[in-house]
């Protein structure tokens, strides 16, 4: 049995929590953790389907736990099926405390998730849903996750599991054409400059340009507008398509959001970077999420790539998520 004092608390990295709390200023946490527990189903399924080690009083370690439903909800599970588990959810914010107390079957810490906090060897599955692109965004980029997978890797017990479930970067480079609306919204030449901008009454097309003016500061990335057929098309890279079409219905927290880089790893660099890492037996799977694709994207924005007869043709939009799985190597 692991007792809570063997487990460090430390923020050696106060940077992270210092970024994210500024970021978070100001975050509609009713709207955010409403939209997190809306999809808590379908997460807890990506991650118990794939675990593939059980035992009674095995250490299950949720990093990033945000109100610790999901952790709760893998808890019962596991009961489900006969094994009793002891499950220690990780945060680095105090915003969901709130929450916690309902939690009743699991052991909730402050902490960054970055960080090694457990002693080496000592759990058996380790998982970050939806939980690594923050500790990225807020940590000072992707290498900030490669450091999470080293410190995990030490926590882990020989044959243990990490699993991340999260964004991922679009495979393919080269530009595509993205169609926006540009009528369900206030246009871009109906804004004056000093009126205070509500991103929820702008047009999707608006909404891009806004976004192309705010992230990192502005002009993190080149895009073009032409004019196709009579469409008015945005060409740009997949990784920043993806990166506005995902974050698109978040305008409630945009002021915040805006702050979060979403994708990190394509699907190859993640096996990479797990193998690397010593991880053996390593998946990188795909994980669609359906609610998104139906209710958000498909027939809202369209994904065009010109053929040689320079004919548009629509394309599927890429994994909205992938779910990223591998063991510590028994010796
Ligand atoms: C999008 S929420 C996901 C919450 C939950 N895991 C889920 O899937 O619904 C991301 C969570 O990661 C937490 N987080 C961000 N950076 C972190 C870090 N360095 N260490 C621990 N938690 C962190 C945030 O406070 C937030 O609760």
């Amino acid at each position: 049995m692991l007792r809570v004092e063997q487990i460090s608390s430390k923020f050696p990295f106060s940077e992270a929590k210092n970024s994210m709390e500024s970021a978070n200023h100001g975050r509609d946490y009713d709207t955010y953790t409403a939209k997190m527990d809306a999809a808590v189903e379908a997460k807890v399924a990506s991650l118990f389907s794939r675990f593939n080690i059980f035992f009674d009083g095995m250490v299950l370690v949720d990093a990033g736990s945000g109100t610790g439903l999901i952790a709760e909800r893998i808890a019962q599970e596991c009961e489900s099926i006969g094994v009793s588990p002891q499950v220690f959810a990780i945060d680095i914010s105090h915003a969901y405390s709130e929450f916690f107390s309902q939690q009743q079957s699991i052991t909730t810490l402050f902490g960054d998730a970055a960080e090694q906090l457990f002693p080496d060897d000592s759990v058996a599955i380790k998982y970050y849903s939806t939980s690594g692109h923050e500790i990225a965004s807020f940590g000072g980029g992707a290498s900030r996750m490669v450091t999470a997978i080293q410190n995990s890797f030490r926590e882990l017990q020989p044959g243990g599991q990490l699993l991340i479930r999260d964004f991922v970067k679009p495979e393919n480079t080269g530009s595509i054409l993205m169609e926006l609306s540009e009528t369900n919204g206030i246009n871009q030449n109906q804004i004056s400059l000093d009126t205070t901008i509500e991103h929820q009454s702008l047009s999707t097309l608006a909404l891009f340009k806004q976004f192309h003016r705010e992230f990192a500061g502005g002009n993190a990335f080149a895009f073009e507008e032409i004019t196709i057929d009579g469409k008015t098309l945005i060409v740009l890279e997949p990784e920043w398509a993806y990166e506005f079409y995902m974050r698109k219905e978040y305008t409630n927290n945009w002021k915040n959001e805006i702050h979060e880089k979403y994708s990190y790893w394509t699907l190859a660099e993640a096996k990479d970077i797990l193998e690397v890492a010593g991880f053996e037996n390593v998946q990188v799977e795909p994980d669609p999420n359906q609610y998104m694709l139906s209710n958000w994207l498909e027939g809202q924005v369209n994904l065009y790539q010109q053929n040689q007869a320079g004919t548009l043709e629509l394309l599927p939009f890429p994994a909205t998520h992938m779910v990223i799985s591998g063991n510590k190597p028994l010796r």
